[in-house]
């Protein structure tokens, strides 16, 4: 396998660690790029530069909005900005990571990530985009949406968790397989509730939040109880049970 450089949007975040941690260990360069080390991807100031000789761009970048308009303008804008200077540096590979689901459950948020799906399905630039569950990380990242004192509501909500490691190994892979288009979903190996994931690792962390658990109304929230944003039969399945990384 010939080693690569690979940019990654989103380099600071929950799974953009395990992406450049990866990455490193199979030998390939990385290129960090997030606010915290400089750039900011929603205006592309500097971007072009920082991609010379850069072979392939992972975008795991995200916004903290369930507003459908602030979720289409960070996602859209972050897109745009990547493809161009994608384009501009000769950058032959953009891969995405999307959300099982998302056409199914119409919340603001996946509004986001339908249209950053939609503008590289639309456009010229080769891409991937991989699909997956909500990462067992979601289940901490929950308990801070909302919080109201001790109290973190969580909605009520069907997920099949994954590791972000092995999702970030999935991606990886993609950035070597070359541009693939949509591949097959990734998913965790059990369907579990997320509020009672949200409670244990609340409790195994000494956390001390007390999870209110309320179903999100109309169509989304439909979707989010009734199993929407979990895959089904068809996919990948990912190896680690929460309960395997709770523990380790
Ligand atoms: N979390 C899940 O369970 C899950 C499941 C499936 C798919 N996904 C998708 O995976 C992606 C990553 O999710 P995550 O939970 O890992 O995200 P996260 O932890 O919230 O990290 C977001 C990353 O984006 C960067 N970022 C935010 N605004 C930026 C800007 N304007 N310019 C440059 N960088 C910016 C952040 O760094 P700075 O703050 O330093 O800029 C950070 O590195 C998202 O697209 C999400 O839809 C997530």
């Amino acid at each position: 396998m010939r080693t690569m450089r690979i940019a990654v949007a989103g380099a600071t975040g929950v799974v953009g660690r395990h992406v450049v941690a990866v990455a490193g260990e199979r030998g390939h360069e990385v290129v960090p790029l997030a606010r915290s080390v400089g750039v900011d991807l929603t205006t592309g100031a500097g971007l072009e530069q920082r991609l010379a000789g850069v072979d392939a761009v992972v975008d795991v970048t995200s916004v903290r909005t369930q507003d459908r308009a602030g979720s289409e303008a960070f996602f859209g804008g972050v897109t745009r900005s990547l493809v161009a200077a994608e384009q501009a540096a000769g950058v032959g590979h953009h891969v995405v990571l999307s959300i099982v689901g998302i056409d199914d459950v119409p919340g603001g948020y996946y509004a986001g990530k339908v249209l950053q799906e939609r503008l590289l399905a639309e456009g010229d630039q080769p891409w991937s985009v991989l699909r997956a569950t909500q990462f067992h990380e979601f289940a901490e990242q929950v308990l801070h949406f909302v919080r109201l004192g001790p109290v973190s509501v969580v909605p009520r909500m069907t997920s099949q968790p994954v590791a972000a490691r092995e999702v970030a190994e999935a991606l990886v892979d993609l950035v070597e397989a070359g541009p693939s288009g949509r591949v097959p979903d990734l998913a965790g190996p059990e369907v579990l509730p997320m509020h009672r994931l949200a409670r244990r690792v609340s409790k195994a962390r000494g956390l001390g939040r007390r999870v209110v658990v309320v179903p999100v109304p109309g169509k989304a929230g439909r979707g989010m109880r009734d199993g929407s944003l979990t895959p089904g039969d068809a996919g990948a399945r990912g190896r680690t049970t929460f309960d395997e990384w709770l523990g380790a």
